[in-house]
């Protein structure tokens, strides 16, 4: 067992972390195709509405990218080399320029203010420490702009959260995922304002819209 207690979520170390997805970055890719017939349709839903300067945290090999409007300009990070070359490769195959770049979500190598639009799908629930990256996402976007967060979390079907919460160490054993943290306790333990919150498929999956403090 190399989960350590952060709060009382379990966390893996970055290193930990970084080496999962390293080795399942091609999994990822593989598999882009069933997760867009899935989920395609909320990540557009929400990510459309982003604007001029976007910031994508934990981009992974880019699945966002294509629910991204076309106008705005696209900056990607992530912790894992492996996840970033797909990220290029989707980039490229959607003919889009991004800047993509390895980092630390909990020390974002950005100015203050300086996106209009923090995205960020299906990561919080992976982030060693996912209020002090939430914070992160609130220090770079501009005070007007807004941060879009596409989630999963525990079901609102109660024999299906049971089911979560029964497996939940063994997939964070493997994935270093907690699937049954709450997304919407995260954002409001980092001190942040939820304009808006939609769930779908059973309550797994969150769309929420962010306000950053000024
Ligand atoms: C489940 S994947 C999700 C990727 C992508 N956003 C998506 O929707 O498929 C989680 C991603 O978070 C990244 N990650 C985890 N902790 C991170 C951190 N502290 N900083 C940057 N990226 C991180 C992992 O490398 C991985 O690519």
């Amino acid at each position: 067992m190399t989960a350590h207690e952060a709060g009382d979520r379990p966390a893996k170390s970055r290193a930990e972390v970084r080496d999962i997805y390293e080795e399942n970055a091609a999994r990822f890719e593989r598999f882009g195709w069933l997760e867009e017939r899935l989920v395609g349709r909320y990540r557009e839903r929400l990510f459309s509405r982003a604007e001029g300067r976007v910031l994508d945290v934990a981009c992974g090999t880019g699945p966002n990218f294509a629910h991204l409007p076309e106008r705005t300009d696209l900056v990607g990070v992530d912790l894992s080399e492996a996840m970033l070359r797909g990220a290029a490769r989707t980039a490229r195959d959607l003919d889009r320029d991004a800047d993509l770049r390895v980092a630390d979500a909990e020390a974002l190598p950005f100015e203050d203010d300086a996106f209009d639009t923090v995205v960020s799908a299906l990561s919080t629930c992976t982030f060693p420490d996912p209020v002090a990256v939430l914070r992160e996402m609130d220090r770079v976007c501009a005070p007007d702009g807004r941060i879009l967060l596409f989630e999963h979390g525990r079901s609102s079907v109660p024999a299906l959260a049971r089911l979560q919460d029964r497996f939940a160490s063994r997939h964070f054993e493997r994935m270093g995922c907690r699937w049954n943290q709450e997304p919407v306790d995260v954002v409001r333990e980092a001190g942040l304002r939820v304009e808006g919150v939609r769930r779908d498929v059973l309550g797994l999956f969150t769309s929420l819209v962010v306000v950053p403090t000024a």
